[in-house]
C-alpha cells in the first residue's frame, strides 16, 4: 500500500513537472482542448467568439503556426490543417476524426458555426418597426417565427381581401401556390415580408449607422470632424487606390483597347487563377435578383457633386491643383442623382436599463425588388418589370425566344428586344427584354439567355411527359383543394409557367450555393460548409438526419435556445427542411427578426473590381485556344451587349468568358472603363461618372459604418494601424510585401493620422481584452500619432485585406457578412424549405432540381479534391442550353473555374494549362 502511495505521488509529481511540457505538444493540447468542452455561446457582445480560439485549440488544429497566428487580428481557422492546399498523407490519415487534417477541418466548421450563431444573435436589426419587441424578447432566444403587424398587406394592396383583410391575415389558396410577382405570401402569416419596396434591414447597431451625421458622441469621438459625404474625396480614393497600373498604357487606352478590337490590345490586371469572368457576371446577375436601391434604374431627380475637389497629401485637406487634377484624371464636373430614402425623419427611441436605443436606423431605404431568391431579375418584381418579360404566343408556358437572322442555325433562339414602351429609361434602348434591365452587359445577356432557354426546356420536358402519361399525377396540388390530384393533362399554361419559375429559381440558388461559392472560397472547409447548407453534412445518413430534423422541430416549437437551430440544420441541410410536414411553413425560420437584406450586404457585393477591361474573345469554329480579338467591355454595355450577343453567338461568349480569368479583389485593381462610364440619362456636363467613386459615395449616403467599426460590429477583431493589413507571413524583402507596404503608404496619405486622446471611448461593440473600453489611441499612449484607421471606408478596408484564407477571392470581412445573410435567405424562404415539394414544384420539378436536370443523377469521373461529385448544376444547364460547347465542357468540373486550367491536386491555385490546352496564349501570362 505504502509503495502504491509512493508511486502515485511520484506519478503526480512527474505529471505536475511534465504537464507544461506535455501541454505544448499537439497531443497534450488536444487533450486539454477536449477536456475544456464546447465554448459557451456569448451572452454579451464583448465576449463574442471573434474567430479566435485558445492556445490549446489552435495547436491541436493547426500546430505552432496557428498558435502564433492568434496574435493577428484575422480569424484563426485559416491556419488550421487542410484549410489550405495541403493535406496529410500516409498513416496519420488512418486516425479518422483524430487525424491532424480532420482536426483542422472539423475545427474550421465548428468555428463557422460559432460565428453564425453569434451573428444570428447579435447582428439582426430590422428596420420596419419590429426591433424593439425583438430586443425586449432577448433577441434570437425568442421565437423563430412570429406574426408581425408590420407585415400585413395594406388595404390598397390588390390581395388584401384574399389574405384576410382587416382580420388576422393568413395567405392561402392561389396566393401561396407559386412565387408571387411582388414577393408577398412567401411567409404565410407575414404576407408583406420580402415583398418589393420593403426597407433594407441592418446588421449593425442602429446608432452606428450614418457616422457622417455625427449624431452620437461615441461616433464623434471615433471620427472627429474627419469624415463626411465627400470626405476623404471619393474620386481621389478611386484614382489613387483603385486604378489599375498599366505597363503599356497605349495598348490599353483607358480600357478602350485598339482599333478593330485588335488582339494586340492589352490591359494589365491582377488575375484570380481559379475564377473566370463568368463568375464575375454571375454575381451581378444574382444581385439583380436580391436587391436594388434604384427604381427603374434611377434615383431621385436631384443631382449632386461627386468630389475630385480635395486632397489630403500634405496632412490637411487642400483643394486639388490643376496639375494634380490632370495627373489624377478625375472630373469635378461629374454629377449623380441622390439616393432614394423610405424614412429620413428622426427615429423613435426606447429605453432598456439605463440605455436608450433607436428603433430603426437614422434613415432607411427601400429594396425595390423582392428580397427573395425568386429569379425576379428574369420574371419580374412588379407590373412594369413583368411587362418587359415576353411570353411565347405559341405556348403560354414558355418565354419568347426568337431566331435572329444572324443566328438562324440555333433553334433554341435568343431573347427578343425590349419594346419602346418597356424602355422608359433611355439607357435601355436596344437591349434584350428582361425584367431587370439596368447596367446590362454581355455577361448578363449570357445568363438571361441561358436561363430563358432552360425555362423552355423544362416546359418542353413537362409537355413531353404530359403527352406520354397524361392521366398520371403531376404531383401538383391546388392548396384550395389539396386532396384533389392534378394529372399532367390538366396543368394549365399559366401554372406550368409558374412551376418552371420555381424550378429555375431553385436551380439558380443551388448553383450559387454549391458551385459558385465553393469556387469563390476555394478550400475544403468551405466546400463542406456550403454543401452542408444545401443538402446537409449527413446526406448519406438519412436516419441521423431525420432525428436531427425532429430536434429542429422541437426547437422551432418551444422557442428556447434557438441559436442552436442553425447548427443542427447543418445535419439535414437547409434546402427542403421541413418538407415532410403538413404545414407548408414548418421549415421556415427568421430567427426572431423578419427577413430582408441588410444595407451592409450591398456594401459586401460592391464587386466592380472583378471585371476585366478587355474581353479575350475566342471563336469556337476557328480555334478555342486562340484569342481572336480583345473586345473592350465598354463596347458590350447596354444595347451593344445585345448586338454583340447576336452577332457573335452565345457559344463563343461562353467559351470566351469561361476561359478568361476574372480580376482579383484587391486595391489598385478596378476596371478603368468604370471610372469613365457614360451616363446619358443624367444629362450632366460631363455625361460620365466614376462608378467606383460612386461605390464609396453610396455607402456613405446609406450609412455604412466605416471599416474598423464595421468589423467590430460583425464580431471580428479591429485593426490598430494601417500596417495590420500587411500579410505577416511574407518575407521582409519579398516583392509582394513591398507592394503591400507602398499601398499602405497611400492609405496613410489619403486617410491621414492624428494625435490620439485616451479619454475618448470610440465603440460600444467591443472592449479590450482586459475589459477596459476601447479608446481613440487603440492601445497606444495618450497623444501618440495614430493612423486614422477608423475613417477607412468599409469597401477600401476589405479590398486592403491582403491576408486571406487559402483560395478566398473575397476578404474575411465580406465572408462574415455572407455567412449570416447567405444562410438566412435559405432559412427564411418557404419555397427552399418546407414548400420544396411536389405539391408546388411537381414531381418532375423536384427531380429536376435534385438531379440537375431530367436525366437522373450523373457523376463526374474521378474524385475532384477527394470527393465523388455529381456533374455540377451549371455544367448540366450549359450542356442542355448550349450543346455546341459540349466538348469544351467535358473536362470542366466547376463552370466558374477557368475552363482550360489544370485544377491539379487538392485545391491548387496554380495557373497551368490542362492537357491539350498548352497552346492557349493565356497561359504564357502571369
Ligand atoms: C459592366 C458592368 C457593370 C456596370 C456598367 C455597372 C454599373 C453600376 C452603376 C452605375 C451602379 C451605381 C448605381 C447607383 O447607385 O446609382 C452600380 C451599382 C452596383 N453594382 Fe454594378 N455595374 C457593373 C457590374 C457589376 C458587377 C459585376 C457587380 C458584382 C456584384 C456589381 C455590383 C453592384 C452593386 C452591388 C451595386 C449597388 C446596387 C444598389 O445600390 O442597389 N456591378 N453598378
Amino acid at each position: 500500500m505504502k509503495r502504491f502511495l509512493l508511486c502515485l505521488i511520484a506519478a503526480a509529481c512527474l505529471l505536475a513537472v511534465g504537464y507544461p511540457v506535455i501541454r505544448t505538444t499537439e497531443l497534450g493540447s488536444c487533450l486539454a482542448y477536449a477536456a475544456a468542452g464546447f465554448r459557451a455561446i456569448a451572452n454579451e457582445r464583448d465576449s463574442r467568439f471573434f474567430g479566435k480560439v485558445s492556445e490549446d485549440t489552435a495547436r491541436c488544429r493547426g500546430g505552432e503556426d496557428a498558435v502564433r497566428w492568434r496574435a493577428s487580428p484575422w480569424v484563426d481557422w485559416q491556419m488550421y490543417r487542410s484549410a489550405g492546399d495541403r493535406r496529410a498523407k500516409g498513416f496519420v490519415s488512418w486516425l479518422g476524426p483524430f487525424a491532424p487534417d480532420q482536426r483542422g477541418l472539423r475545427g474550421a466548421l465548428l468555428d463557422f458555426e460559432y460565428q453564425r450563431i453569434e451573428l444570428l444573435r447579435f447582428n439582426l436589426f430590422d428596420n420596419s418597426g419590429t426591433y424593439e419587441e425583438y430586443f425586449r424578447d432577448g433577441r434570437s432566444n425568442g421565437k423563430l417565427q412570429r406574426q408581425w403587424p408590420q407585415f400585413r398587406l395594406p388595404a390598397d394592396h390588390p390581395s388584401y381581401i384574399q389574405a384576410g383583410g382587416e382580420g388576422s391575415q393568413k395567405c392561402s389558396g392561389e396566393l401561396i401556390r407559386f412565387r408571387t410577382l411582388d414577393g408577398i405570401c412567401n411567409d404565410l402569416v407575414n404576407p408583406l415580408m420580402g415583398a418589393t419596396g420593403q426597407p433594407f434591414a441592418r446588421n449593425v447597431e442602429f446608432a452606428e449607422t450614418f457616422p457622417e451625421l455625427g449624431a452620437e458622441a461615441i461616433v464623434r469621438n471615433r471620427h472627429g470632424s474627419r469624415i463626411g459625404p465627400l470626405k476623404p474625396d471619393p474620386q481621389v480614393i478611386s484614382r489613387k487606390l483603385f486604378t489599375r497600373f498599366q505597363s503599356a498604357p497605349e495598348r490599353c487606352n483607358e480600357g478602350r483597347g485598339l482599333l478593330g478590337h485588335s488582339s494586340k490590345a492589352h490591359c494589365d490586371y491582377h488575375k484570380a487563377p481559379h475564377l473566370n469572368v463568368l463568375a464575375a457576371f454571375w454575381i451581378q446577375f444574382m444581385t439583380h435578383d436580391w436587391f436594388s436601391h434604384l427604381a427603374e434604374g434611377a434615383n431621385q431627380p436631384h443631382l449632386m457633386a461627386m468630389g475630385c475637389t480635395a486632397e489630403h497629401a500634405t496632412g490637411a485637406d487642400e483643394p486639388i491643383s490643376e496639375r494634380e487634377l490632370k495627373k489624377l484624371g478625375c472630373r469635378h464636373g461629374d454629377r449623380i442623382d441622390t439616393a432614394i430614402f423610405a424614412e429620413a425623419s428622426r427615429p423613435n427611441t426606447f429605453k432598456h436599463d439605463t440605455r436608450e436605443y433607436l428603433s430603426r436606423a437614422y434613415k432607411t431605404t427601400p429594396n425595390n425588388v423582392t428580397a427573395w431568391w425568386d429569379a425576379s431579375q428574369i420574371y419580374g418584381y412588379d407590373a412594369r418589370s413583368r411587362a418587359r418579360l415576353k411570353r411565347d404566343p405559341r405556348d403560354g408556358a414558355k418565354l419568347l425566344l426568337q431566331t435572329p437572322p444572324e443566328r438562324s442555325l440555333e433553334p433554341m433562339g435568343y431573347l427578343p428586344l425590349l419594346k419602346p414602351a418597356d424602355a422608359r429609361n433611355l439607357q435601355w434602348q436596344g437591349q434584350e427584354a428582361a425584367a431587370f434591365p439596368d447596367n446590362w452587359n454581355v455577361g448578363l445577356s449570357f445568363f438571361h439567355n441561358v436561363f430563358a432557354r432552360e425555362h423552355n426546356l423544362f416546359v418542353e420536358h413537362f409537355r413531353a411527359t404530359a403527352k406520354r402519361i397524361p392521366d398520371d399525377d403531376s404531383g401538383l396540388r391546388n392548396p384550395a383543394q389539396h386532396s384533389q390530384r392534378i394529372p399532367y393533362k390538366e396543368v394549365t399554361d399559366d401554372d406550368l409557367f409558374e412551376v418552371a419559375r420555381l424550378v429555375i429559381a431553385a436551380e439558380i440558388a443551388k448553383i450559387h450555393t454549391i458551385e459558385w461559392t465553393p469556387q469563390l472560397l476555394y478550400n475544403e472547409p468551405l466546400h463542406l460548409a456550403m454543401n452542408a447548407n444545401w443538402s446537409g453534412l449527413l446526406e448519406k445518413q438519412p436516419l441521423v438526419s431525420a432525428a436531427l430534423e425532429k430536434v429542429l422541430r422541437r426547437l422551432a416549437k418551444d422557442g428556447k435556445n434557438t441559436q442552436w437551430f442553425s447548427a443542427f440544420a447543418a445535419g439535414p441541410g437547409i434546402f427542403g427542411l421541413g418538407n415532410n410536414q403538413s404545414d407548408f411553413n414548418a421549415g421556415v425560420n427568421h430567427f426572431g427578426s423578419p427577413f430582408n437584406f441588410p444595407e451592409e450586404f450591398i456594401n459586401a457585393y460592391r464587386l466592380h473590381a472583378l471585371l476585366p477591361d478587355l474581353i479575350e474573345y475566342r471563336d469556337l469554329a476557328v480555334d478555342s485556344h486562340r484569342i481572336h480579338a480583345k473586345i473592350p467591355l465598354a463596347d458590350t454595355l447596354r444595347g451593344k451587349a445585345t448586338a454583340a450577343m447576336r452577332q457573335r453567338g452565345i457559344a463563343n461568349w461562353a467559351l470566351s468568358l469561361g476561359r478568361q480569368r476574372m480580376a482579383s479583389l484587391t486595391l489598385q485593381n478596378h476596371p478603368l472603363f468604370l471610372q469613365n462610364l457614360e451616363m446619358p440619362r443624367l444629362k450632366s456636363a460631363t455625361g460620365r461618372i466614376d462608378a467606383l467613386a460612386l461605390d464609396i459615395i453610396r455607402d456613405r449616403e446609406r450609412g455604412i459604418p466605416r471599416y474598423n467599426e464595421f468589423r467590430r460590429q460583425y464580431g471580428l477583431r479591429q485593426l490598430t494601424s494601417f500596417d495590420d493589413f500587411i500579410d505577416p507571413r511574407l518575407p521582409a524583402d519579398s516583392a509582394q510585401r513591398k507592394e503591400q507596404e507602398s499601398l499602405i503608404m497611400l492609405l496613410r496619405e489619403i486617410y491621414g493620422q492624428h494625435r490620439c486622446d485616451t479619454e475618448k471611448v470610440i465603440t460600444n461593440a467591443q472592449n479590450n481584452d482586459d475589459r477596459t473600453r476601447i479608446n481613440d489611441c487603440l492601445g497606444k499612449p495618450h497623444g501618440s500619432l495614430v493612423d486614422n484607421i477608423e475613417d477607412v471606408d468599409a469597401l477600401v478596408g476589405w479590398l486592403a485585406e491582403f491576408v486571406r484564407p487559402h483560395g478566398f477571392a473575397i476578404s474575411e470581412t465580406q465572408f462574415q457578412v455572407f455567412m449570416l445573410n447567405a444562410s438566412r435567405r435559405l432559412f427564411s424562404d418557404r419555397f427552399f424549405t418546407s414548400s420544396f415539394r411536389a405539391e408546388f414544384y411537381s414531381h418532375l420539378g423536384v427531380n429536376w432540381v435534385n438531379d440537375n436536370g431530367p436525366d437522373g443523377k450523373i457523376k463526374e469521373r474521378g474524385k475532384p479534391n477527394g470527393h465523388e461529385m455529381a456533374v455540377s448544376p451549371l455544367k448540366s444547364v450549359l450542356l442542355r442550353t448550349i450543346p455546341e460547347i459540349k466538348q469544351e465542357l467535358e473536362p470542366v468540373i466547376n463552370v466558374f473555374d477557368p475552363w482550360a486550367r489544370d485544377r491539379g491536386e487538392y485545391y491548387s491555385l496554380q495557373w497551368k494549362p490542362r492537357p491539350g490546352a498548352e497552346t492557349d496564349p493565356a497561359f504564357s501570362e502571369r
